[in-house]
């Protein structure tokens, strides 16, 4: 015999005499609905009329003038534009990559005045005067010249899978050396924390920055 509950299945007695039937429920509220979008309140056709004249404001914006990889840049962005975005969007540098985009990852880390950051927390119209550093800027020589020491031990220790991750771990290593945080294995582990790999190479990716911290 058949165990499964169907509506006619549940016994009447089982339900509040003064509970609305679902036919009841959806009546009411569908005439409830009509009702708000003849009074002009939130939805419907009218209120999407007056959207237009809203959409006119233009959002708060500013301009900021920064130093990315030497070279200077003053732009008019929304208040709100993240540093990533200003460099993904309005520079042409599409190095610095956005994983989650809430400062949980580290694809996103760059350089603002040597000290590694997320670029995707960090609001563009806030750097005033500012020198970013980003992966494309990295190599002494230029795009077609001579890597910087830790892209080389990278590509050496083999450090990346997918590689989604690695500017952002090689810019966030930088950072790491210059700070000093390389005495040991668990050090490097502990000041890379914030850059996540998820292909694992994590091993490998502390092997190439202690060999650039320590020629080992
Ligand atoms: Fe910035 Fe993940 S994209 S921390
Ligand atoms: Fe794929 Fe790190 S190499 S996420």
């Amino acid at each position: 015999m058949s165990t499964e509950l169907t509506e006619s299945a549940v016994p009447p007695s089982t339900e509040p005499p003064s509970a609305p039937s679902r036919r009841t429920f959806i009546a009411t509220t569908t005439a409830v609905g009509g009702a708000v979008v003849a009074g002009g309140l939130t939805t419907g056709p009218a209120a999407l009329a007056a959207e237009p004249e809203a959409a006119a404001e233009a959002p708060p914006s500013g301009r900021v003038s920064l130093t990315v990889n030497g070279k200077r840049h003053t732009v008019t962005v929304d208040n709100r534009t993240s540093l990533l975005d200003l460099l993904r969007e309005h520079l042409n540098l599409p190095g610095s990559k956005k994983g989650c985009n809430a400062g949980a990852c580290g694809a996103c880390t760059v350089l603002v005045d040597g000290r590694r950051v997320n670029s995707c927390l960090t609001l563009a119209v806030r750097l005033e005067g500012v020198e970013v550093t980003t992966i494309e800027g990295l190599a002494p020589g230029g795009e077609d010249g001579e890597l910087h020491p830790l892209q080389k031990a990278f590509i050496e220790e083999d450090a990346f899978q997918c590689g989604y991750c690695t500017p952002g771990q090689i810019m966030s290593g930088v950072g790491c050396i210059q700070e000093g945080h390389t005495g040991s294995r668990d050090e490097i582990r502990e000041w890379m924390s914030g850059n996540i790999c998820r292909c694992g190479c994590y091993v490998k990716i502390v092997r190439a920055v202690e060999q650039t911290a320590h020629g080992k």
